[in-house]
């Protein structure tokens, strides 16, 4: 994070964080897979997904991210004039022009009391799936500049939604995070330094007026792994320099970081994304010899006169280089557990890096001076390495019981899902209670929403 004003008493971050996921999910390997006809074991373990969520027809990204910053402030017993701030991270926007968060104002005003969030200022960031990470910056350097009590919520609310019958519907999902932003936090300390990378790339978007988004996905993954290489390689330089990590002989950045959080669009995605950074990494180091040893020397483009013949040998290297004992240790000690929440609830585009967190968090992997290395990305393509420490308080924050609300949702039909997803079905399939709903669109096209007790 490129943070102003960084004083070592003057700790800014993550103080706590919420997570809401819709009460209709859908398994990927029942009669999903069968009407695809797609080998279950392909979604499970080539994808990595078990189950996706569903929004019902009375949700949008607004009501998500109310949802989540209710749970935030009843939670953290926060009072709607603690919050200076809500910037709201989503490519699921309801309106071309009215922020989401003026629609999440009003829905909170509905259960705290009118006027109560006037002096909240809100902002809709939208850069694909990075946009809650330049929300929570922004955060970081507000709170920096100011007082104590000043407090503001990052959120991330999306959909995630592609055509039926296409690769990329089995990496859908829905669901929303806040995280709460403040001076000494409770979570983690966000780091002053971050490595950043942006270039304009044609892997994925979502044109005007169209609910599913357009996706080269093969180029998509490419595009990924290359933005978050790079901005890992600019995060090393800035964390070296700044002397917060000091290196000795044979060690590398990553040794000393306990879990790398990886935006997590499908979970097989993180294990892409931490054997590129571990091969980025280990290449120079002695231990390099080892995997060598195993696996033979990396191809090099200048020993091949054809260009597919190179890519297909360093694919597979890589895959080679995935199975070597030590990534598989590496992966699983810092990597495999940030998976957990997004196994079972699918893509949530600019949340899934921050359900990532939630999983540690839930799975209370969260140590009290442990380095969390966090990596990024946003299609189109942008990306952002940064780092934070957990904090001594992390350890007694109370669990957001997500695993068990994740296994406590419905499980719909296939036909239900796709009356949903082709917004043919209207009618809820579960009747709004003690939630945010969407009560109707008037002829002029304004939103109504309210909480339904
Ligand atoms: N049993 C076990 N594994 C199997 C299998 C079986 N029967 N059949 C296939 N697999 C494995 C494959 O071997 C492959 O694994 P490896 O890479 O280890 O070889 C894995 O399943 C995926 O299979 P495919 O390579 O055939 O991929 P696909 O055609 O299913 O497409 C996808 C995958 C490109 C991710 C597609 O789902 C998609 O387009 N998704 C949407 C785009 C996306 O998520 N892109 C990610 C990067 S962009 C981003 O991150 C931003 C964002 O949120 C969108």
């Amino acid at each position: 994070m490129q943070r102003l004003n960084e004083c070592s008493d003057d700790l800014v971050g993550i103080d706590a964080l919420s997570v809401y996921v819709p009460k209709l999910c859908l398994s990927a390997t029942g009669e999903f897979a069968a009407s695809r006809s797609i080998d279950p074991d392909k979604l499970t373990k080539g994808i990595g997904i078990e189950r996706m969520a569903i929004p019902d027809a009375h949700e949008d990204a607004a009501t998500m991210a109310a949802m989540s910053i209710k749970d935030l402030m009843e939670r953290n017993c926060l009072k709607p004039d603690h919050i200076g701030k809500i910037y709201i991270g989503t490519e699921s926007g309801v309106d071309e022009a009215k922020a989401i968060g003026s629609y999440v104002v009003g829905m909170l005003e509905n259960v705290y009391g009118q006027g109560s969030l006037e002096e909240c200022s809100t902002v809709e960031f939208k850069s694909a799936c990075i946009g809650t990470t330049y929300a929570l910056e922004n955060l970081c350097n507000w709170t920096a500049l100011n007082d104590d009590s000043c407090m503001g919520i990052a959120v991330a609310s999306d959909i995630a939604k592609y055509g039926l019958n296409t690769p990329g519907e089995y990496t859908q999902g829905a669901g929303s995070v806040s995280l709460l932003v403040k001076k000494r936090p409770r979570l983690i300390a966000i780091d002053g330094f971050a490595g950043s990378f942006s270039k304009d790339e044609d892997d994925f978007f979502r044109p005007l007026g169209s609910t599913t988004a357009v996706v080269r996905g093969k180029k998509s993954n490419q595009c990924y792994l290359m933005a978050v290489e790079r901005a890992f390689a600019s995060y090393q330089k800035k964390a070296l320099r700044s002397g917060a990590v000091k290196l000795e002989n044979g060690d590398c950045l990553t040794d000393h970081i306990s879990h790398l959080l990886f935006h997590i669009p499908y979970p097989r995605m993180a294990e892409y994304a931490s054997a590129s950074i571990f091969m980025q990494e280990w290449q120079c180091l002695p231990r390099w010899k080892e995997i060598e040893a195993e696996i033979g020397e990396e191809p090099q483009l200048a020993d091949f006169s054809d260009m597919d013949k190179y890519l297909a040998a360093d694919a597979a290297f890589k895959r080679a280089f995935s199975n070597t004992r030590a990534f598989q240790s590496a992966f699983n000690a810092k990597v495999k557990d940030t998976t957990t929440i997004s196994r079972q609830v699918g893509n949530i585009y600019t949340g899934s890096l921050y359900l990532g967190l939630a999983s540690l968090a839930e799975l209370r992997r969260l140590v009290p001076g442990d380095r969390i290395c966090f990596s990024s990305y946003g299609s189109g393509c942008s990306a952002m390495v940064f780092s934070g420490t957990v904090q001594p308080e992390a350890e007694n924050l109370p669990s957001g019981n997500i695993l068990q609300l994740l296994n406590e949702r419905k499980e719909i039909s296939l036909i239900d899902y796709e009356l949903l997803h082709e917004r043919i079905r209207s009618k809820s399939v579960q009747c709004p209670s003690h939630e945010f709903a969407l009560m109707s669109i008037d002829e002029e096209g304004y939103r109504h929403y309210d909480y339904v007790r």
